[in-house]
Parts: C-alpha cells; structure tokens; sequence
C-alpha cells in the first residue's frame, strides 16, 4: 500500500461536504459524512454521473442524477443496483489527510 497525501487538514470538506480532488492519477471525492471523512472513485457507475455533486443520507453516498445509493464503510449499490464504487482507505494525519493506493502489479516487478 502506497500513501500518499492529498488534503492539508485545513482543506478537509466541511460536514456533509464533498471535495473533488486528484491524487495518483485519479479524479476522488473525498467526503465528509457525520464528521468521518472518506475517499471514493468520482464517477457513478451507473451512467457517468459526478459524485460532486450528491450528498449522503444514512451511511450512503447518493447520486446526483438518478439517486442510486452507494454504501461508505464498503462501496455496495443499493439492493437490486448490482454495482459498486472503490472506496479508498484514509488516515488524517497531524500534516493532512492520506490516501492509502495499492500498487500496481507493475510497480511491484519494477519497483
Ligand atoms: S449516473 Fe449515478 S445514478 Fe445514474
């Protein structure tokens, strides 16, 4: 697992806030639900639709477009959506808030 830093702790979404940020080159949300802060892929599965734009409601990152729900603790669809989204680990820091990236199967033969 690689970490790698993404927010200074000043830049941490508000409650009920999400941030669109890039790290490892990837677009992410970082996501402020009931004080706990976690990190998503940007784009709904579904049809393309930005998280950005959502909010949560009870442990739940919802859509902007068509209200699919997506679990924060594990990324599921809602029943019946048969879908997902990456959810990244995270640790807050004393400098900021960290990201933790697998490594690719390349970085791993080639360092
Ligand atoms: S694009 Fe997200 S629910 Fe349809």
């Amino acid at each position: 697992m690689q970490w790698i830093k993404v927010l200074n702790s000043f830049d941490l979404p508000k409650e009920n806030d999400i941030k669109t940020i890039s790290a490892n080159g990837k677009q992410l949300c970082v996501i402020n639900d009931a004080s706990k802060i976690y990190v998503t892929q940007s784009i709904c599965p579904h049809a393309g639709g930005h998280f950005s734009g959502g909010w949560c409601k009870n442990g739940h990152l919802i859509c902007p477009i068509h209200r699919y729900a997506y679990s924060l603790e594990n990324g599921r669809g809602a029943e019946g959506q048969g879908d997902y989204i990456n959810i990244y680990p995270t640790e807050i820091r004393k400098d900021g808030l960290y990201v933790g990236f697998q490594k690719s199967w390349l970085s791993k033969i080639f360092g």
